[in-house]
């Protein structure tokens, strides 16, 4: 693959919720390419559409009119193993960790990875420990969630989400529960793993004070991509 092609392509989407008459059309007619290990954040208010446009984009349900290509598949009037085979090649960060309790630090990163590849148990463990290790943790493998700090459950996320080396990270919010020196981290971390694995991240944000890892920045308002700062 070459370093410019479109991870995501997307062209003329509109969607809605709900049922015909009552129905409301919440994107309009985005047009948005993302290529191959770009950082790009997207801002922009409360219920403009961030989350519903990401969740499209990132397979968790299904786009109703236009077009949205991941790598070369079509996702609009995608089948449902369609959509399930295109989330396995997807890293998800969100702004709750969800991390499982029940598992330890290294078992939530590696429960993603078999998820994710038909690799055997020992190698699985092998990957997630240094991926723990990349992000910081690795004082930290066998921990449970409720004994690490904010900061270190984000950057638990964020193992799990990159050990499978996804081309794509879609990650909503991930700095907003976090103090500002942990949100730096993890942004800071992020980065870094981005570089290093030619992935392409979408962060969708309200903190103004990590715009500045953005490779580019865009703008919704009501449903629409109103602005592109570059
Ligand atoms: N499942 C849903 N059913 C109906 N309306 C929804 C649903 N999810 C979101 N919305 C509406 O879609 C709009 C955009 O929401 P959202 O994408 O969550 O915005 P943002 O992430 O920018 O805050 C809002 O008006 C919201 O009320
Ligand atoms: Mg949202």
């Amino acid at each position: 693959m070459t370093k410019n092609q479109f991870i995501v392509n997307i062209k003329n989407l509109n969607q809605y919720f709900g049922h015909t008459k009552l129905r409301n059309q919440i994107l309009f007619d985005i047009n948005l390419a993302v290529k191959s290990g770009e950082i790009m954040i997207m801002t922009g208010p409360s219920g403009s559409g961030k989350t519903t446009l990401l969740t499209l984009i990132g397979a968790l349900r299904s786009v109703q009119e236009g077009s949205l290509k991941f790598l070369d598949q079509e996702l609009c009037g995608a089948s449902h193993e369609q959509l399930v085979k295109v989330r396995r090649q997807i890293g998800y960060i969100f702004q709750a960790h969800n991390l499982l309790d029940f598992l330890t630090a290294r078992q939530n990163v590696q429960m993603s990875l078999e998820l994710h590849k038909n690799i055997p148990k020992y190698e699985a463990r092998i990957q997630s420990e240094a991926m723990l290790q990349a992000v910081k943790l690795g004082n930290r493998v066998n921990y449970y969630p409720s004994d690490l700090s904010g900061g270190q459950k984000q950057r638990v996320a964020i193992a799990r989400a990159l050990v499978s080396h996804p081309k794509l990270i879609l990650a909503d919010e991930p700095t907003a529960a976090l103090d500002s020196k942990s949100g730096r981290d993890v942004v800071n971390l992020m980065q870094q793993l981005s570089k290093e694995q030619n992935c392409a991240i979408l962060i969708v944000t309200h903190d103004n004070r990590i715009l500045d890892i953005a490779d580019r920045i865009i703008h919704m308002e009501d449903g629409r991509l109103i602005k592109e700062v570059s």
